[in-house]
């Protein structure tokens, strides 16, 4: 059978990271997917920073040649911002390609026009690889827990702040050092005032939100605070009392609504969420039938990001063959469903 063609946009962390993947894991995905991903086009902006990465497509300077190229059936979108990825995104959808994204911001921000357009053409935006790196809590939500009533969802979902406070914990790190290393790591946004002033976890939660409640996208009900005030020495009196220093999203289901919020919080040592380091996530899942749950792992990297979009690249080719009124959306809002309560 033919392969999945796939256009790519941007070959930063992750889109290097994704090109790794399928090259080395090609074999296993062909065998499990029953057809080849591979990819047929490129947009890179800097090729002087490929690194000998050996890339085996069309590489065009210019990503509408990518979104335009007839010959595409995928487009991921792994370049981050929001314009022109909005745009891109909406044009993908408008030539009937099925999109994969690692945009958190864009889909946090624009999400319901873009669910809506994908929808409206029986399209898939897959987004795994947005929410926590290679934590497939996206799946998890939707399959894993599909039985489900879910009441809350709470979790370390900025790799960037939890490696920070993390040093500061540890190494006695001040701020400002432990967001160079994280940087330094490829951990951080290229904006990294949205991992230390909660955006990024905002855009995450918001998000998962949607996914666990069938609310639409609704950013701006999300209370953001981030972790950029925070000296060593809060970190350090949190521990003589027994407490870790965690930035935490938050979302749960209330009587009249749902609550999203993302704010540094003391927990106690003992427990569970306070043993996640360094660049690791983890997402406590609060549902009626499996009681806790909790997914752990790394949310932040190249290759860690790569796995969630290439988990995403074998969840679109597997569906695309179908009829496109029987594809499962990745996204579906219930029309009767809560609403984000206000702040
Ligand atoms: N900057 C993000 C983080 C990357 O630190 O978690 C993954 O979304």
């Amino acid at each position: 059978t033919a392969p999945v063609r796939v256009g790519i946009l941007g070959m930063g962390t992750v889109g290097q990271g994704t090109v790794r993947v399928l090259q080395r894991n090609a074999d296993e995905i062909r065998r499990r997917v029953g057809r080849e991903l591979r990819i047929c086009h490129a947009a890179v902006r800097k090729p002087e920073r490929l690194h000998g990465l050996e890339l085996d497509a069309r590489v065009s300077a210019d990503p509408w040649a990518v979104v335009r190229d007839p010959d595409i059936d995928v487009v991921v979108e792994v370049m981050g911002g929001i314009d022109p990825a909005r745009a891109l995104t909406l044009a993908a959808l408008e030539s009937g390609k099925h999109v994969v994204t690692a945009n958190k911001a864009l889909l946090a921000l624009h999400g319901n026009e873009i669910f809506a357009a994908a929808q409206a053409r029986g399209l898939m935006v897959a987004f795994e690889a947005a929410v926590a790196g290679a934590i497939p809590i996206v799946k998890t939500i939707r399959e894993g827990l599909a039985g489900n009533r879910i009441q809350s969802l709470m979790g370390i979902i900025n790799g960037t702040s939890n490696y920070i406070l993390t040093q500061m914990y540890r190494e006695s790190w001040d701020f400002e050092r432990a967001l160079a290393a994280a940087q330094e790591l490829g951990y951080a946004e290229a904006d990294p005032s949205l991992d230390v002033d909660g955006g990024d976890a905002a855009h995450k939660i918001t998000l998962m939100a949607s996914v666990a409640f069938g609310i639409p996208v609704d950013f701006a009900h999300c209370h953001v605070e981030g972790i950029r005030h925070l000296q060593r020495q809060d970190v350090a009196f949190a521990a003589e009392l027994g407490y870790r220093i965690k930035l935490l999203g938050i979302t749960r289901r209330c009587d009249d609504g749902v609550e999203l919020r993302v704010h540094p919080t003391l927990i106690p040592a003992s427990h569970l969420l306070a043993s996640v380091e360094g660049p690791f996530n983890a997402i406590l899942v609060h549902s009626d039938a499996a009681g806790q749950s909790i997914c752990y792992g790394r949310g932040a990297g190249g290759d860690p990001t790569a796995s969630a979009v290439v988990a995403d690249l074998v969840d679109v080719a597997r569906t695309m063959t179908a009829d496109p009124s029987n594809r499962v959306p990745h996204l579906a809002f219930q029309a009767d469903a809560l609403t984000a309560l206000p702040l």
